[in-house]
């Protein structure tokens, strides 16, 4: 049976967990403010159709990915600290073992409606890279949810449907371009 977390558990559990180690020359758990994320959620979901998949990139223990699942999302995510991906599907949240830079997470984001991440890298030239490759991959139609952006995409091919703040925005591709 799914299990139902209030936001207020979901939002605590983040702040308990943060500040443990992660992968030693990764990037720990730092997760992006429950609502904030659930502000940006709320125009993804006016635009998203219904049943959409949702997919993360560093999903850490889950908890955005529960609450994407509980906003009526097929929600999944990409890990690649054992430890908080134990976690997570401890929690109930699909989130698998790996690591976003393989080209089995950007078969993902090519096959996904809804595409988030939190800067998941260490290294800001990397982190780059891996946006490029990712907003390079999303299909058109798909919406990306960006926060903490090393690269915030603008301009054709996007619609940017929400922003909260300089990095941190909901866009939709709308062209193959
Ligand atoms: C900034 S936290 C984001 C947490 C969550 N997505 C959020 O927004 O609240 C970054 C997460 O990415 C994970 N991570 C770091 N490098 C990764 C990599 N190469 N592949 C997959 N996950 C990675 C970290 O372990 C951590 O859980």
């Amino acid at each position: 049976m799914t299990r139902f977390y209030a936001p207020e558990y979901l939002a605590d559990l983040e702040d308990s967990w943060t500040g443990r180690p992660g992968t030693p020359g990764e990037l720990p758990w730092l997760p992006y403010p429950s609502e904030e994320f659930n502000a940006l959620m709320v125009w993804v979901r006016i635009h998203a159709q219904v049943n959409a998949t949702y997919f993360e990139l560093g999903a850490g223990i889950g908890t955005k990915v529960l609450m994407a699942q509980q906003g009526g999302f097929r929600a999944s995510g990409v890990e690649i600290c054992e430890l908080y991906a134990a976690k997570a599907r401890q929690l109930g949240a699909a989130v698998q073992l790996g690591d976003v830079r393989s080209e089995r997470t950007l078969e993902q984001v090519a096959l996904s409606d809804v595409v988030y991440m939190n800067h998941p890298l260490a290294d800001r030239l990397e982190e780059f890279k891996l946006e490029q490759a990712v907003q390079a991959r999303l299909r058109p139609g798909a919406i990306l949810v960006t926060v903490r952006s090393a690269n915030p995409p603008h301009g054709s091919p996007w619609s940017v449907l929400c922003q909260l703040r300089e990095g941190d925005l909901a866009v939709r591709k709308d062209s193959g371009r």
